[in-house]
């Protein structure tokens, strides 16, 4: 635990071993009769910054679309929250669209907690410095953790919690774990707090796939940077020429597939691993699915969890959601 100032405590909790489990994760997901990649794995340096290049492209509506529903309905869903004192951000980052929710707990005079909870130990006190500054009195209680493992690790309660996870992140999960994360989500909620969940909504194909696979080609830059990830902490030998990216969506699971496929029979040395992988000319291998959900069909979600829909927030198009939900008992 470290104290910088005396508004900012920062708690870190990293497992001692990611080279051990990503070595791990990689040689399952290589092995397996249909190949998949993580999509943790995507988001080295340059990784992340495709990505702040992906939420900038004219294809890639989710981004913009969150960004709106913040930047026009944040006091209402404060409101809605029930003036909560503590916002709990999951996969803070630098806390962009965060702001919007902050100042409106601000303006309703409720605001008193900020707890990002973020992978990044640098950018969760960068993030707290500055917030600190711009929110007078606020208190900054980061931690920095995988959330998906560390959830317990959110502190005490004082006063009702928002708790948030924005960016369409959920839609990443496979339905077992989306279950299993929803259902510790719940598990965390007292009454009068709520969840505030971003999701990416169903839609025509076309945009969804355009959103997935740009014109300007940035999104199969991304898509392959994982395999030269694998290359530089795996000792593995990608040729990322050797493999095309695609993007379709399965309208009947309800989502975007993302994958990478071979553009020849060819075989890949992971050297860490003392592991040989062959592809098959035209194999696909996984590397990102991306749900789309409908209002219904989260209600359902939710309530498998025994949460209930406390609010529904989109944009004008309806292209995605923020949607608010708390613990049915
Ligand atoms: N989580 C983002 C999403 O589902 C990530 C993303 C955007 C992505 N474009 C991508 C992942 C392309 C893999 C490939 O929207």
């Amino acid at each position: 635990m470290t104290t910088i100032e005396p508004e900012i405590t920062i708690e870190v909790h990293l497992d001692a071993d990611s080279a051990a489990a990503m070595a791990r994760d990689v040689r399952l997901g290589l092995s397996a009769e249909f190949k998949e990649l993580a999509p943790k794995y995507f988001y080295d340096d340059r990784g992340s910054r495709l990505f702040e290049q992906i939420t900038e492209l004219d294809e890639y509506y989710p981004t913009r679309a969150e960004r709106g529903i913040l930047a026009d309905r944040s006091p209402e869903i404060v409101a809605a929250a029930g003036d909560p004192a503590t916002l709990v951000e999951l996969g803070s980052g630098s806390a962009a669209k965060t702001r919007h929710l902050l100042s409106a707990m601000r303006d309703a005079g409720c605001l008193s907690t900020y707890v990002p909870v973020d992978i990044s130990e640098e950018i969760t006190h960068d993030t707290a410095q500055c917030l600190v500054d711009e929110y007078p009195g606020l208190e900054v209680h980061g931690l920095v953790c995988d959330f998906e493992h560390h959830l317990e690790r959110i502190p005490e309660r004082s006063g009702s919690r928002l708790i948030a996870f924005l960016g369409g992140t959920i839609g990443n999960l496979y339905p077992d774990a989306r279950r299993e994360f929803l259902a510790r989500i719940s598990g965390l909620l007292e009454p009068g707090d709520r969840l505030l969940l971003g999701t990416d909504l169903v839609k025509e194909r076309r945009r969804l796939e355009a959103a997935y696979d740009d014109a300007g080609g940035v999104t199969a830059e991304f898509n392959k940077n994982v395999l030269a990830v694998l290359n530089r902490e795996l000792g593995a030998d990608f040729d990322l020429d050797a493999f095309e990216h695609v993007a379709r969506y399965d309208a009947e699971a309800g989502r975007m597939d993302i994958r990478l496929r071979s553009l020849a029979e060819q075989r890949v040395r992971l050297d860490d691993l003392d592991l040989e992988v062959a592809f098959d000319a035209g194999e696909e291998m996984r590397t990102e699915i991306s749900s789309k959900f409908t209002r219904d069909g989260l209600e359902a979600i939710y309530a498998e969890a025994g949460l209930g829909l406390a609010g529904w927030f989109t944009d004008p198009a309806a292209d995605y959601a923020l949607s608010l939900a708390q613990r049915v008992d």
